[in-house]
């Protein structure tokens, strides 16, 4: 049996995933959850599963919930978790940087990381990946489209490679005319037309810049320019992602939009196994469309690639600068048109002190140059008037 540990398991991910595990009795057994804070959720879940570990990041006391655990909690209890577990895979279902310690610690230990979380790798991917290439780790996708990408390059050589396309939704605001996106609220952009997800992903897939740091992703993860890493609106969300080849072939991923299928291809993997999930019924699928992103209304992949061009610590501040974004949006501090312009000033500030500071011009090479340019484009963005 695999031993798994699921870091943000009360989450939208972490939950599928353990749905997922109820669907294959007998594959794996739960050796750690961890979570932000204590809550009936995770309490339910440390019932069910008896896992031997727990990680709340939370330093509040909470070993009276679970008497017959190992508690870890506080700022390092992610990493220790991973390290105290020793689990086969992890499933890094948490946001932002909250898990790169302990993302780092695995791959050092030449652990599988079956990864959701995008955010480590914008921000600190030639860290993460370094490691991983170094000790042996192996980070599979979970992130639909990278799953996508992942499965269709299975048995393909990396020079026969042209380029990747990720395909987006267009989120909630589809079909909404720009004119109109700057009186959006946080509740129109939280309706997501294919995909349930977490609030922070739901608006980033709102403002395209899910799409944004999904090229920076891939672009680690397979190894290849941000520049041959496309984006193209398909509404329908069945195919996830496209591979095209030398010879002109292009292949494709095609399955329902359910996150559980991504997360059991990246539990199982190398194998493929049945779970019981929604199929697709392809004859009854209809049309499946495709069309180019309008960059007027979705500035986001731009000012993605502006970051991923400059280099070293500048996604960093992309990833750091949105997330604070986000937050004021949904606070209502800010207009749903505020935060990619928010986001590229914050990157135009740190890109006007690196050039006059030489400390600055970092390269992402290590845990503290990452997290030095995330609090200060945090501290920027959160100052900023639109
Ligand atoms: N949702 C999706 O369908 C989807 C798809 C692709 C990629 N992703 C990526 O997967 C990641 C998770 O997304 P999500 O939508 O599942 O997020 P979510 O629903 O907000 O869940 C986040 C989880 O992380 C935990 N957490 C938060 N802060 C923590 C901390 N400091 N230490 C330990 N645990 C912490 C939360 O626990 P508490 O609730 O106790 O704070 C919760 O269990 C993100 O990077 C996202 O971009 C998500």
């Amino acid at each position: 049996m695999k031993r798994v540990a699921i870091l943000g398991s009360t989450g939208s991910v972490g939950t599928q995933t353990l749905d997922v595990l109820e669907r294959l009795p007998g594959a794996f057994v739960v050796v750690a959850l961890a979570a932000g804070r204590w809550s009936p959720c995770l309490a339910s879940q440390v019932e069910r599963w008896r896992p031997a570990t727990v990680g709340i990041a939370d330093p509040a006391p909470v070993r009276e919930h679970f008497p017959d655990t190992h508690v870890l909690t506080g700022k390092d209890a992610l990493r220790r978790t991973v390290e105290v577990a020793e689990p086969d895979v992890i499933v890094v279902a948490t946001p932002g940087l909250t898990a790169l310690a302990a993302c780092l610690e695995a791959l050092q230990a030449g652990r599988v990381l079956a990864m959701a979380n995008k955010e480590a790798l914008v921000a600190a991917g030639a860290l993460v990946m370094r490691i991983a290439r170094d000790c042996g780790g192996t980070i599979v996708p979970v992130d639909s489209e990278h799953s996508g990408i992942w499965q269709c390059l299975q048995g393909e050589e990396p020079r026969a490679v042209a380029g990747l396309t990720l395909t987006s939704s267009g989120g909630a605001f589809r079909d909404t005319p720009v004119h109109a996106l700057a009186t959006a609220t946080p509740e129109e952009a939280l309706r997501h037309p294919t995909w349930s997800m977490g609030p922070k992903i739901t608006i980033d897939s709102a403002t395209l810049m899910n799409k944004g740091l999904e090229i920076i992703e891939a672009s680690w993860l397979f190894d290849i320019p941000p520049a041959q890493v496309a984006v193209v609106l398909h509404r329908q969300s069945i195919i996830h992602a496209l591979v095209e080849f030398i010879d002109g072939t292009f292949k494709a991923q095609l399955a329902v939009p359910d996150m559980r299928l991504p997360i059991a291809n990246a539990l199982t993997y190398p194998e493929r196994v049945f779970a019981d999930l929604p199929r697709l019924d392809i004859a009854r699928l209809g049309m499946l469309s495709f069309e180019p992103v309008d960059d007027r209304k979705y500035p986001s992949i731009e000012v993605a690639r502006r970051a991923a061009e400059a280099g070293g610590t500048h996604p960093a501040v992309l990833n750091a600068a949105n997330e604070v974004a986000v937050e004021r949006f949904l606070a209502g501090d800010v207009r749903f048109t505020d935060i990619v312009p928010l986001v590229a000033t914050t990157l135009d500030r740190y890109a006007e002190r690196s050039r006059s500071t030489d400390e600055w011009a970092s390269a992402a090479d290590s845990i503290e140059a990452v997290l030095t340019a995330d609090a200060w484009a945090r501290a920027t963005c959160r100052e900023l008037q639109p």
